[in-house]
């Protein structure tokens, strides 16, 4: 087994916590910057949305990556953790005023936009401000994606991004702003995808446009960024702790035809946070029922929203106890009945005081945890530091 819990140090520690493996972190960080180097012109930028933790953020740092957000929150996150602004992108279909002046302000690299409106308002900022902004245009490639149905984003029915179809209106729209510089186009299919068929659909569509482009107003712009995706096994932590990023990478060296000088921006969330976090939680009762066995922990769906949100599995492990294995459903505390973590779990004989671990957990955890029931939020360790 690859994670080695501080079971002793987690015995003294007030649950739940996040516990993050920062050898895992880093390791898993390099790893993908070394396999996208040795492509000419593939960048990599850390979606800040899947954990903004300052201490993760200063690791994506120290390696050296850009970040990829989606609020003016994110965006002062990324800045003040030491990411230059020049390698910071904004994306989301409602940048306020607020975000945009902040974001023109600090120079960021580009705005991903999304809708026409959108532009007219980075247009009038930026002319009260003397200033020019670099924009993509968000494209929906309407290419469905083999995940969640809440984490697909690049079908014509969801709200990102814009059609083929008006694309042409847009680019007019563009060519009459002189506080813009269109420098890109950007792509995001969805989240937690595991089969590069998705990703080779998304540069066939890439191709697609960008021969069209060329062919209908000779245009070939600098940059192509096709947002993130790439998932992890939530079923084999351990096995599968650093996701192929060689495989991810050479499926789009091999499938999307960049034109010369063209740069390939990469927008990875998940797949370079998920595997090195746990939650941490205790049990405070196990509670017998008359057809099911309940494992009550202290951590609950406002922790860890995931299993309550999407369904989503988690693998969870009894880091106390050795006993043979019974089946429980771990449930939290909240007066939520889709407060569970897992059904029917096969997990080693449980007593009160045990200590489990919820794996997988880096990515979209405590970023989504919020206060419900008036809970604290949870706090979170390092394995650095621990
Ligand atoms: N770029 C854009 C434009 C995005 O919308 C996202 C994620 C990413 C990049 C990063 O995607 P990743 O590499 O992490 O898959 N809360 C959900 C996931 C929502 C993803 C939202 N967008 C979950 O817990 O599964």
């Amino acid at each position: 087994m690859r994670t080695n819990f501080p079971i002793t140090a987690f015995n003294d520690i007030e649950t739940p916590f996040y516990y993050y493996d920062m050898d895992l972190l880093r390791e898993t960080l390099a790893t993908a910057l070394r396999e996208a180097a040795k492509y000419e012109g593939f960048h990599i930028h850390y979606a800040v949305k899947a954990n903004f933790n300052p201490v993760i953020l200063a690791a994506v740092r120290e390696q050296g990556m850009g970040a990829d957000c989606v609020s003016g929150g994110e965006v002062k996150a990324a800045i003040e953790a030491g990411i230059p602004a020049d390698k910071v992108v904004f994306a989301g279909v409602g940048k306020t005023d607020k975000e945009i002046i902040f974001s023109i302000e600090k120079g960021i690299f580009c705005f991903n936009v999304e809708s026409v409106p959108e532009i007219e308002a980075i247009e009038r900022l930026c002319a009260e401000r003397g200033k020019v902004a670099k924009i993509a245009i968000r494209i929906n490639p309407n290419v469905g994606a083999h995940t969640h149905a809440n984490i697909t984003t690049g079908l014509a029915e969801n709200k990102f991004g814009i059609n083929y179809e008006q694309l042409d209106e847009v680019l007019d729209f563009i060519g009459g702003c002189p506080h813009i510089e269109l420098i890109g186009l950007h792509f995001h299919i969805g989240s937690q995808i595991l089969v590069m068929d998705d990703f080779i659909a998304l540069c066939g569509r890439v191709n697609e446009l960008q021969k069209l482009l060329q062919e209908s107003r000779g245009l070939v712009l600098p940059h192509i960024n096709v947002g993130g995706g790439l998932g992890i096994r939530y079923d084999a932590p351990d096995e599968y702790d650093v996701p192929d990023f060689a495989l991810y990478f050479a499926t789009y060296a091999k499938h999307l035809h960049l034109q010369k000088g063209q740069q390939l921006h990469f927008e990875l969330g998940r797949s370079l946070v998920g595997q090195c976090g746990s939650l941490i939680t205790r049990v405070t009762y196990v509670k017998k029922g008359t057809c099911k066995q309940f494992a009550i922990v202290d951590a609950g769906m406002n922790d860890l929203v995931r299993p309550a949100m999407y369904g989503a599995y988690h693998k969870i492990e009894n880091l106390t106890s050795q006993k043979p294995c019974e089946e429980y459903d771990v449930v939290g505390p909240i007066c939520e009945s889709s407060d569970v973590f897992c059904k029917d779990m096969e997990l080693p004989e449980t007593e009160r005081g045990d200590i489990f671990a919820i794996r997988s957990a880096g990515a979209y955890g405590e970023a989504m945890a919020f206060g419900y029931n008036c809970r604290e939020l949870p706090k979170a360790r390092y394995s650095d530091t621990i």
